[in-house]
């Protein structure tokens, strides 16, 4: 690695600052030598995210350029930059409160909804602004699909859930929307069991299903991304295994950015990870990386149980 390499992937912290010397060269063990990067970032000082060239990709669904959010005076992501690569998935870890749903609400503006919320810095999706005032947020959020932690089906029949965005458009053929039903259902893996049932309230399948349930009607809007916030935390192991089955045969049609805290799912189901620590990217990369050989001890710590 070159002399310029190590030195844009080094925790920054300000040199006027005589207690923490900016650190250079090789992570891993300096970072550890000044009381370590995550003191910095709780004392408040700016640090630069390690972000591996090849984890930020050329074809990216998502980039997200410096973003910066705060709940009122409470800054919740600070200077947030990567990319989200298209077909791939892309899984955010970190500790509790350290911003991940923060960010992933970022992505089809949910923040908004908010108060208190004010950000600055930019987000792309496809290339497209996420946030302007030419923005249609709408419009922005049918580009978007979003899975959260517990299953959230509509009081309604299975056959209904499955195609309530094509009912919000006003698409009305039958035919069209049988066929949308049964492709997404047996895109979510749910098909076989769901079949029988379409026009049973969903509310009456298992957790597990109506997870699946709530995949298969994200999917059915075609969404270019699709955001899980830990999809399986509520779920058995069973469950939990073919949510991860249905993530594997998702990618590469669909972009997935999934939250998890399970590091064994992180490292099974995503392409990509971002570490993140209160508020700031810590370490992006390619996930066989940050799991086996990250370049910080920090994140090489969290990832293997030892902090956290
Ligand atoms: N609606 C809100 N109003 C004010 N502060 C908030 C709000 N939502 C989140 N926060 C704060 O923002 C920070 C990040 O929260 P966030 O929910 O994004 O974390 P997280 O990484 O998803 O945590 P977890 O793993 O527990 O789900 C936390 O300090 C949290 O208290
Ligand atoms: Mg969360």
């Amino acid at each position: 690695m070159s002399t310029e390499q190590e030195q844009t992937i080094t925790p920054h912290v300000p040199v006027n600052d005589p207690s923490s010397e900016p650190v250079s060269g090789k992570t891993k063990v300096e970072g550890a030598q000044i009381g370590g990067l995550f003191e910095a970032i709780s004392k408040g000082r700016p640090v630069e995210s390690v972000v591996y060239p090849d984890g930020a990709t050329e074809d990216a669904v998502l980039e997200i350029d410096d973003f910066n959010l705060w709940y009122g005076d409470a800054k919740a992501l600070h200077n947030t930059t990567f990319a989200a690569a298209k077909g791939k998935v892309t899984a955010l870890i970190g500790p509790s409160g350290c911003g991940k749903s923060t960010l992933l609400r970022s992505v089809n503006r949910m923040n908004d909804l908010i108060d208190s919320v004010r950000i600055e810095g930019q987000m792309r999706l496809n290339g497209d602004p996420v946030y302007g005032k030419s923005v249609d947020v709408i419009e922005l959020r049918k580009r978007i699909g979003m899975v959260f932690q517990k299953p959230n089906p509509f009081p309604m029949s299975i056959f209904e859930n499955v195609i309530y965005s094509l009912r919000i458009d006003g698409v009305r053929n039958k035919s069209t929307l049988e066929e949308i039903c049964e492709q997404s259902l047996r895109g979510a893996g749910l098909w076989d069991e769901a079949k029988d049932r379409l026009k049973e309230s969903a509310l009456r399948l298992s957790g597990g299903q109506q997870q699946r349930l709530c995949i298969a009607r994200a999917i059915a809007a075609e969404p270019e991304v699709l955001l899980l916030d830990e999809p399986c935390s509520a779920l058995d192991p069973i469950a939990t295994g073919r949510i991860e089955d249905l993530i594997e045969d998702l990618k590469g049609t669909y972009s997935i950015l999934i939250v998890t805290h399970n590091m064994q799912q992180a490292s099974r189901v995503s392409d990509n990870t971002a570490f993140m620590y209160l508020g700031r990217l810590v370490e992006y990369g390619p996930t066989e990386q940050i799991f086996l050989s990250p370049k910080l001890k920090e994140t090489e710590d969290y990832v293997t149980g030892r902090f956290g």
